[in-house]
């Protein structure tokens, strides 16, 4: 498998790319999420995405999405050619487009909704922890990305605070925190609260 930053040259790709978006898409009927072929291709002469090959052959692709002055991204548009899933692609891709975005953007919140549980699997590997949209980015940009999505009317029904995707953010500039377990072994039943129910 070749993983590398994707440039103008592999404009070629992007109609294919744009192809299995939308296959993606009605498989997983959550409706189509238009991303032009143009749009791909800029990504990819920006240095903004990451392309795979499996045995020469194009494999995947994730591109970063930026919003207010930099300080959200977002990496968008994972796909894995449907023949060749669940043997790794997935992973190393969003691996690559995460360093990418590291390096681009070390200050910046990297977050992502998902519904995929591939995908939140790799995010908690990487660090991600879940929140509520409230931690998301407020850029309409952002959320107008959401308009074609079949859920979109939840979206709005609750003031875009929640939804069925999940929100996952990697905050480059969060304290690390070391928390504290209590000894639960040090505490006697006797000194467990009484519930109300139990109590007679
Ligand atoms: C999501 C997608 C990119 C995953 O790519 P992939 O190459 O299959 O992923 P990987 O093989 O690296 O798998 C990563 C983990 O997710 C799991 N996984 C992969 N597909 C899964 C699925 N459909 N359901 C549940 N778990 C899945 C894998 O088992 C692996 O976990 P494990 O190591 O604990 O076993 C691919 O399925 C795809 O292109 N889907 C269509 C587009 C899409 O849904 N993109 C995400 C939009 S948010």
């Amino acid at each position: 498998m070749i993983i590398r930053v994707a440039t103008a040259a592999d404009a070629q790709y992007a109609d294919q790319l744009c192809q299995w978006y939308i296959e993606s898409a009605k498989t997983r009927g959550t409706g189509i999420a238009k991303r032009e072929p143009a749009y791909v291709a800029k990504k990819m002469a920006n240095g903004d995405s990451i392309i795979a090959f499996v045995d020469g052959e194009l494999a995947g692709f994730c591109y970063i999405e930026t919003f207010e002055d930099n300080t959200f991204v977002v990496n968008s548009g994972l796909v894995v050619n449907a023949e060749i899933r669940k043997s790794g692609v997935g992973r190393a891709i969003k691996q690559g487009v995460f360093n990418l975005s590291r390096s681009k953007y070390p200050n910046a919140k990297i977050f992502g909704i998902t519904t995929s549980l591939a995908v939140m699997k790799i995010n908690t590997e990487l660090g991600y922890k879940p929140v509520t949209f409230s931690e998301l980015t407020s850029s309409e940009d952002f959320w107008k990305g959401c308009k074609s999505c079949k859920n979109y009317g939840i979206l709005m029904e609750n003031e875009r605070k929640m939804c069925l995707c999940t929100g996952m953010v990697f905050d480059a500039n969060a304290p690390l925190v070391q928390i504290q377990v209590p000894d639960f072994a040090a505490v006697t039943q006797d000194q467990l609260p009484v519930s109300p129910d139990s109590a007679s």
